[in-house]
């Protein structure tokens, strides 16, 4: 069965691959001229549906979507629904960071987590599920694996920033794997 992933975004097809064994993924890469919609909400689980119900409506295929982002404790959540933008429309993963760490210069209390909103769409049912994990933001990045701002977050429980976990590793433990958990748990009730 197809399913569209409703993300550019290479690394999140990828997590999301490894919870969908037996279907034929598919993302916004693969709709030509589509353009994606804008991320209205201030709620991760609104842009997740925002993103499904596009994707459903351009493909015609179920459709499922992740908003997810980085909640930092004293930073009163922010990034949170911003985080792809935090330094600006556009600004890529190294200006964010950069950001991030120039806000907390300072600020001993680094507690942060990352939220992951998953919306499923497919013309006949809607679900929306969610999941995180907590972590601390470092001072400097560490690891070379993930995106997005995985270098400066340290798992504790691990030892490890998620740029120091493999991607079985990241899945099992991620905000993205814990809403897959859930997700599929749902459609198999269904
Ligand atoms: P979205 O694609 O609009 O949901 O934006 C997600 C943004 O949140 C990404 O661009 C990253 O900055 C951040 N983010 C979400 N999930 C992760 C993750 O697993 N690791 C690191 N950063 C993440």
């Amino acid at each position: 069965m197809e399913l569209l992933i409703c993300t550019h975004n290479e690394h999140k097809v990828d997590e999301i691959a490894g919870f969908l064994q037996g279907y034929k993924l598919r993302s916004f890469k693969d709709l030509a001229g589509f353009t994606p919609p804008e991320e209205t909400s201030l709620l991760f689980q609104g842009n997740a549906l925002i993103k499904a119900a596009a994707g459903f409506r351009a493909s015609g295929l179920p459709s499922l979507a992740d908003d997810s982002g980085l909640e930092v404790l004293a930073l009163g959540g922010k990034p949170g629904v911003f985080s792809a933008r935090y330094a600006g429309e556009g600004a890529g993963d190294r200006a964010n960071n950069e950001k991030l760490l120039k806000e907390l210069r300072g600020i001993k209390d680094r507690r942060a987590r990352f939220v992951s909103a998953l919306a499923l769409v497919d013309g006949k049912k809607t679900i929306v599920v969610t999941g995180t994990v907590e972590g601390v933001i470092l001072e400097e990045p560490r690891g070379e694996g993930g995106f997005g701002y995985d270098p400066l977050f340290y798992v504790p429980e691990l030892g490890k920033t998620m740029a120091e976990l493999t991607l079985t590793e990241k899945n099992r433990i991620s905000h993205r794997g814990r809403a897959l958990v859930k997700l599929a748990t749902k459609l198999k009730g269904i």
